[in-house]
Order: C-alpha cells, then structure tokens, then sequence
C-alpha cells in the first residue's frame, strides 16, 4: 500500500514527497514541528500538541499554516488515507520558501508537512524493559523549550549513545544538572520515593507526555517535586525514566557506569507506564 504524506495542500506519494531547496526549514532550520502518537486511532493528548505547536509558531513569528479546525482535518485524512490505527505522526511548519537572506521575510507562506508511519501498539511487557543511558554536555541552543528542527546537538547525543550501547543520552548543563534527553524529558525517584523532574523553563522541552504524567501523578496522589537534580543525584537515584511520545515511559537501569537501583526496572516507574497505558486506552 502506498505511503501518503501530506504538503502544502496535496496528499502525494511519500516516494515523491518534496520542498523546495530555497525552503528556510532545510537553509535555516527556521522551523518547529510536533510528534503525535496515535493508539487504536486516537491522536494522544492532540490538543496539548497542537496547543505546543501554536507556541514555538508564535515564539518564532511564523505565520500559522490553518486554522486549528483544518489542521485536525487535515490529520485526521493522512491518517485515513495511509490506514494508521496505531503509530506516529509528524507535522512541521516551516516559515516558508524564500531567497537565502538571513532576517525573517516579511511575506512568506509557511511550508506545512505531514508524514505518518505505522507502529506497534503500546506494549507493556515491550516497554516495560530497561534502557541504559549516558550523560553527555548539553551543548544546544538557549531556547530549548521550542520545538525547532535545529535537532543536531541531539542526533550527535543520540548516535553516541546508540555507540555506546545505550539508547538515549541524558544531557547535563553547566551546573552539573541534567536538563533532558535528547528527544525525551528526564525523571528520579528519590530514596525517599519522591519524583522529580526538571522544572518548566528555556532550558528544557515541555514535554506532552510530562505534562501527563505530572497530572496523572497529582490523580494518584503520588509525591512530586519540579526542580533541578544532578547527574550524581540521578546516579543514586532508586529509579530513573525518560518519557516522550514515541517511547512513552522507558525505565532507565543504567546511567553511565553506575547501575540504577538494583539495575531493573523499579516499582515506582512501572506503575506509572502501567497508569499511563490506562491513559491511552481512555483517549477519545
Ligand atoms: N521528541 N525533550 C526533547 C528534546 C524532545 O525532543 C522530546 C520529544 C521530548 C518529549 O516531548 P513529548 O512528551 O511532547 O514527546 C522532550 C519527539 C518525540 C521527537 O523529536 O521525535
């Protein structure tokens, strides 16, 4: 069956799928997108995405591509013309095509693009398995809390990583904090069973899936705490996770040399992927 993506307007062959090489997303990185995951035919958390996806546009003054209404629409066609029940979707913006020239032009187009590919349903037994990670410096940008496609510092940190055998890098600032994964948000849970994640500023992503996870926490009545840790901290942390939307929750099991807890995957985290499965299955 052929695979349909979506540009500036067309459904075509994702074979055949294009912009223009004078697009400012491929000269300048001058672009942000979003990664939706999509369970038994349900966008996850959509709103919250699209919600994300008008900030960085408006963080960045590019023009919105459509109404939100035809966005869903639009979603909602590539999912059903490539017949996805279960896995990904991206979109990304771009300000749009124009001659190389550095400052933001004043009448452009945005470039909009979907694209979609098909994943195994949420797993728990799959997901449930530990990762390791290692910590690298964090060495991006200042605004990191927009979603732009200026995502080299993370496919550095990520193919050292996969080098290294590990399967994501956890990425440590100039304090010796760990600020996130390269594509996922960074969590501990302390000796004491208190959850920690990095608070909400321009150093780290907001994630969705942390969002989430931080409702569903306060739900549960579990103790939580948004602030800075260290990388040591982490390493003597009694359990560790990354979450994001393609990989959920991962329980970390391994942090460099030093093996977390007892070195599988803990309590504390598993009932979290298990609540946030639940999530999932509610969605609507
Ligand atoms: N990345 N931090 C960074 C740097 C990310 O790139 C991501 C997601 C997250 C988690 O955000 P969310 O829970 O909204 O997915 C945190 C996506 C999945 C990607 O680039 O593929």
């Amino acid at each position: 069956m052929a695979r349909i993506s979506y540009v500036n307007g067309q459904y075509v062959d994702h074979r055949n799928a294009s912009v223009h090489i004078e697009d400012r997303g491929f000269q300048f990185a001058d672009s942000v997108y979003e990664v939706f995951a999509v369970q038994n035919s349900c966008l996850i958390d959509g709103d919250a995405h699209l919600d994300r996806l008008d900030r960085s546009l408006n963080e960045l003054s590019i023009t919105q591509p459509m109404s939100r209404a035809a966005l869903k629409l639009v979603i909602r066609e590539v999912l059903r013309r490539n017949h996805i029940t279960y896995g990904a979707l991206y979109l990304q913006v771009t300000r749009g095509q124009a001659d190389r020239d550095f400052p933001f032009p004043s009448d452009i187009t945005p470039t909009l693009v979907l694209t979609v590919k098909r994943l195994k349903p949420f797993d728990y037994n799959a997901v449930s398995q530990g990762i390791k990670v290692i910590s690298i410096d964090d060495i991006r940008w200042k605004r990191c809390d927009i979603k732009t496609v200026s995502l080299l510092a993370g496919a550095m940190g990520k193919t050292q990583a996969k080098q290294a055998g590990a399967y994501e890098a956890w990425q440590v600032d100039g304090e010796g904090c760990i600020t996130e994964g390269t594509s996922s948000n960074a969590w501990i849970v302390t000796q004491d069973g208190l959850l920690v994640t990095r608070s909400l500023s321009t150093d780290i992503l907001g994630g969705i899936t942390r969002k989430t996870l931080l409702a569903i926490a306060e739900k549960e009545n579990l103790k939580f705490e948004e602030r800075s840790f260290t990388l040591a901290e982490a390493k003597s942390a009694r359990e560790a996770f990354s979450s994001s939307s393609t990989v959920f929750i991962r329980p970390i099991i391994q942090i460099d040399d030093a093996k977390i807890g007892d070195g599988k995957p803990g309590p504390f985290c598993l009932n979290v992927l298990k609540l946030y499965g639940q999530y999932m299955e509610n969605c609507s």
